[in-house]
């Protein structure tokens, strides 16, 4: 009798039997069938393989992605929307060399059988729907030299196994799931190029410490995924390497000491956001090749020295800000001959600014605020002709302001404010390029130069806190200045009128002898001017404004209002309102304070809520600028989402951006939110408000979804983003945010925002490409909202502390009736209907995307529940 084992035994003898014998027949047949049997398990449904046919005369070495030596060595079927299985029966091709399947759908476990494929060197998989874990067996795969498994849903440890594909150069296991520790047979890929583990977040492993043995090794990426403990000094041996990204990781200790002498072909070498500290290495910059070092916002203490940087002969970017760093900034630094950006603000670096800087003939911007930097102003400064930005506020810099300190023509940002400067300041000949000019609390003395009134973009005039003297001059009644700041000096006479009209901030107190209106001096001769006086002519500016809003209404939809150039703390602003918004961005920005913000930052930003000045409120959405899209970009989709109407999606009314802000003006909405009303923990709403609520909601979505062209996902789905109005019509906000923001910064935003996690339709894990279903999922949590009353994140850490999902799910799993998930607010007349509304919300979260009910069938659906007949039975099952 065979026992069990050897059963098996035989089985996959025969088994191996039977694989020789398909591999041998496979010689029998001809490359055109191979291919066609290989289509033949694929879904094409963009019919990109349409001459892989029998019924043509093209050659099937002209067929679409195969290229031939003699036979077929390659196969690149790379971004054509293909899904269906990857058949073993391409391993008949034996001279197949590359098989590229990149871009697609496929949706599978790893496909070992392909290891099958005795010739196989490349195999790329990247950016599809690969699944599971990383079988052992990965080591058939001998004779692979690049492994691309990249941006798919892999997961569980990197297997032991990986040791034996000892000819890897490039091996690819970036954005996955992957977790645990990385193996200790690194060490084995004698021959690796690339290594790439990054952006896996589950992973907790310390850097294997026999990395130093891939002395091939030109580019390391680990950042974003969980790695911890020091960094192994054996990475010193690695002399080849170009790329070094260690970021955002949980990195402790030192760096190991030779780092600088070993890598001298490095180009980029980031290891922010960890928690490194100690001294920096010396000899940072004596690889020849570094261009950009970037060690910002870690914890570094320690000294910087000469030495360190002896070398950095092609650094173009320095980032040292808001570190530890403290002792002297070295002195070379100043004079790199390809340096272009210093960075180093909020540390506590001392020095001296060397009059040698003008030797930095590409140096462009200079930010070293908030340090100790006790030094003259030296006049090799106003030699530099490429520099645009020089910030130095809140240093220890003293003596003149030397006459040519703003001579680079293409200066604009200037900001020496506190420090301890004393002289005159300088007339201003050169610079026709200033925008912000920031002098504040400073020692100056003497007169304000009248060439300050030559300088045509000038927005921003900070003279504050100084003893400046004399009049204000009437030349700066040229300028369209945003922000006007001389108080607290001894300035005397007349205010310029001009000046003053339509100025959007405007501080002159602290200065008693100015006189004028709105100064509690009257001039001498100041007739019939008071304080009333203003105010018509300001009135009367006003309503000329809204006249030719309302003018320019009626001759185009848009009314686009150019802004004045504004410079706010770090750059020019340009607005676009589709409404006539009388606000400067300044006084938007003063207006949007702690006290005006409502709601924690979410995902994308605060919002605040602003007063106009004609006592209308509006929203205004704070998002970061990602600068990933241009002006024009930015402009053509806010103004896609600005012309949809519709009833139930909160209107945009213009919006204003800078180098490092976007605000996106909304209407106000009375109520706030829904989810903040179901967050407040009574939520009391009748069944009829609930119903028309999220009657409302799925109109607005179906319509996006559907009628609004260009077709649009909201793809932030949730009731926070619900607004609502006195009547609680409901109003859909913060739609399409990816098309402002980019696509990439709108998944990072999105990945990094763990806070509304549960209104995450689960394929977003592995499926990147945002769809209407996930559309679907986030409202399908809404409704659970409505119909339970409870809101959608635990609000505390009691044992029912999981999300309204899992909630409703495992309640509706255990129990004999739904009935008790039910909000027990609501009145039992309304059972049947909320019954029926809890059945939709439950197709709605549907694990399976393709299970999910389309938005107007959703309409529909409610609709009916409205119409008060009996509902329908619909499936339960989730
Ligand atoms: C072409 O392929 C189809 C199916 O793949 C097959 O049914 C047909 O017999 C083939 N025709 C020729 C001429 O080989
Ligand atoms: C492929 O097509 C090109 C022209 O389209 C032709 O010149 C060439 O001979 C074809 N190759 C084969 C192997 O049929
Ligand atoms: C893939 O499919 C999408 C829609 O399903 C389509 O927009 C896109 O153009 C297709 N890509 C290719 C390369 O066919
Ligand atoms: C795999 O394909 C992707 C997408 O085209 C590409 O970016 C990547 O470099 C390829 N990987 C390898 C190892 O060639
Ligand atoms: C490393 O390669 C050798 C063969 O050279 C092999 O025997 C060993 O098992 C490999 N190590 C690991 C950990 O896979
Ligand atoms: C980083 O390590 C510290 C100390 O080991 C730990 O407390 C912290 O949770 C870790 N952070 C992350 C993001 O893993
Ligand atoms: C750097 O070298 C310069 C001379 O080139 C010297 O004046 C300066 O003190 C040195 N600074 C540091 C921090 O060593
Ligand atoms: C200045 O830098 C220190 C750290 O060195 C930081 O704590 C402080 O907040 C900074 N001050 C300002 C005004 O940014
Ligand atoms: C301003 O200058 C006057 C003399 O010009 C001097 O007496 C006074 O102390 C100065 N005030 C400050 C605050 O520096
Ligand atoms: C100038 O620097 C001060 C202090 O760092 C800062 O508060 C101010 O906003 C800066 N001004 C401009 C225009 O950037």
């Amino acid at each position: 009798m065979a026992s069990p084992c050897t059963l098996s035994l035989s089985l996959s003898l025969s088994l191996i039997i039977l694989l020789t014998f398909t591999i041998n027949a496979s010689s029998l047949t001809s490359e055109p069938d191979i291919l066609l049997t290989f289509k033949s398990t694929i879904d094409d449904p963009m019919n990109h393989l349409s001459s892989w046919s029998n019924t043509t005369t093209t050659h099937h070495c002209n067929w679409t992605g195969v290229t031939c030596t003699t036979t077929i060595s390659s196969l690149i079927l790379q971004n054509l929307n293909l899904s269906g299985e990857i058949s073993p029966s391409i391993c008949q091709l034996s001279n197949l060399i590359t098989l590229n399947l990149a871009d697609n759908f496929f949706n599978q476990p790893i496909p070992l059988h392909l290891s099958q494929c005795s010739s196989l060197n490349t195999l790329n998989l990247s950016n599809n729907l690969i699944w599971g874990t990383i079988p052992d067996q990965i080591s058939q795969f001998k004779s692979l030299k690049f492994l691309d498994l990249s941006k798919n849903h892999v997961e569980g440890k990197i297997p032991d196994g990986v040791g034996l594909l000892q000819n890897l150069q490039v091996l690819n296991l970036g954005n996955n799931l992957l977790s645990g520790s990385v193996p200790n047979v690194i060490g084995n890929f004698t021959e690796l190029v690339v290594l790439d583990v990054s952006l896996n977040p589950f992973m907790q492993s310390e850097i294997p410490s026999d990395i130093g043995k891939l002395l091939k090794l030109e580019q390391i990426l680990l950042q974003r995924s969980g790695f911890y403990g020091e960094i192994p000094t054996s990475i010193v041996e690695l002399k080849g390497l170009t790329i070094v990204d260690f970021s955002q990781n949980n990195l402790t200790g030192v760096l190991p000491s030779r780092i600088g002498s070993s890598f001298k072909k490095l180009t980029t070498f980031d290891v922010s956001q960890n928690n490194l500290f100690g001294s920096f290495p010396n000899g940072i910059c004596e690889s020849t090749g570094l261009t950009s070092l970037s060690l910002h916002t870690n914890n570094f203490e320690g000294i910087l020295t000469n030495s360190s940087v002896a070398n950095c002969l092609n650094l173009e970017r320095l980032e040292l800000q808001n570190n530890g760093f403290h002792g002297d900034f070295p002195n070379n630094l100043w004079s790199l001959p390809k340096i272009k950006v210093i960075r180093a603000e909020n540390n506590r670096f001392s020095g001296q600014i060397p009059d040698s800087v003008s030797v930095a003939s590409q140096l462009e911007q200079v930010q070293i605020d908030n340090n100790s930097i006790i030094s003259k102003i030296p006049h090799g400064l106003g030699l530099v002709r490429s520099l645009y930005r020089f910030s130095a506020s809140l240093n220890g810099l003293y003596g003149e302001l030397p006459p040519n300190f703003c001579d680079s023509p293409v200066m604009s940002i200037i900001n020496f404010s506190h420090n301890y400067i004393t002289g005159e300041i300088p007339e201003l000949k050169e610079c026709k390029k200033l925008v912000s000019l920031s002098l504040a609390d400073n020692n100056f003395i003497g007169r304000i130069p009248k060439s300050l009134g030559d300088l045509p973009v000038l927005t921003y005039l900070d003279l504050s806190h100084n003893n400046l003297t004399g009049e204000i001059p009437l030349e700066l009644e040229n300028l369209k200045l945003a922000l006007f700041n001389v108080s607290f000096n001894r300035l005397s006479g007349r205010v310029p009128s001009l000046l003053i009209a339509g100025l959007p901030a405007l501080y002159i107190q602290g200065n008693p002898d100015l006189c004028g209106p709105g100064l509690s001096n009257s001039c001498p001769k100041d007739d019939l001017k008071p304080r009333t006086g203003v105010s018509k002519l300001a009135c009367a500016l006003i309503s000329l404004a809204l006249l030719a809003g309302i003018l320019s209404l009626a001759f185009g939809f848009f009314v686009f209002r150019r802004s004045s150039i504004q410079n706010l703390e770090t750059g020019i602003w340009r607005s676009v309102f589709f409404y006539p918004i009388r606000i400067s961005e300044q006084d938007l920005i003063m207006a949007m304070d702690e006290k005006a913000s409502r709601g924690s930052s979410g995902a994308f930003g605060r919002v605040y809520i602003v007063n106009l000045p004609s006592n209308e409120l509006i929203a205004v959405k704070k998002m970061p600028n990602f600068r990933n899209q241009s002006f024009k970009t930015l402009k053509t989709e806010v103004k896609t989402l600005a012309k949809i109407r519709h009833k139930n999606i909160v209107r945009i009314l213009g919006f204003c951006h800078s180098d490092d802000s976007i605000f996106l003006i909304y209407e106000c909405m009375e109520k706030g939110s829904l989810g903040d009303l179901i967050n407040k923990g009574d939520f009391q709403l009748s069944w009829s408000f609930r119903l028309k609520i999220a009657i409302g909601i799925a109109q607005g979505l179906a319509y996006l979804h559907k009628d609004y062209v260009p077709h649009l996902l909201h793809r932030d789905v949730k009731s926070k983003n619900v607004l609502l109005d006195m009547e609680f019509n409901p109003k859909l906000t913060d739609l399409a945010l990816d098309r402002i923001l980019g696509e990439t910064a709108f998944q990072s935003s999105y990945d990094t925002n763990l806070g509304s996690l549960c209104y995450t339709a689960p394929e977003l894990g592995y499926n990147k490409k945002a769809t209407e279903q996930m559309d679907t999922y986030g409202f399908g949590v809404i409704l659970l909202e409505l119909v339970t009353g409870r809101a959608a994140e635990p609000m505390d850490s009691s044992e029912d502390s999981v999300d309204v999902v899992k909630w409703v799910r495992r309640k509706v799993n255990i129990s004999n009736g739904p009935g008790q998930v039910l909000d027990p607010k609501l009145s039992s007349s309304c059972k049947q209907e909320a019954l029926g509304m809890l059945e939709i919300a439950l197709h709605c979260t549907s694990v399976m995307p393709e299970k999910r009910p389309s938005m107007s069938e959703v309409v529909a659906a409610l609709q009916f529940l409205g119409s008060k007949t009996r509902v329908p039975s619909l499936d339960m099952s989730v």
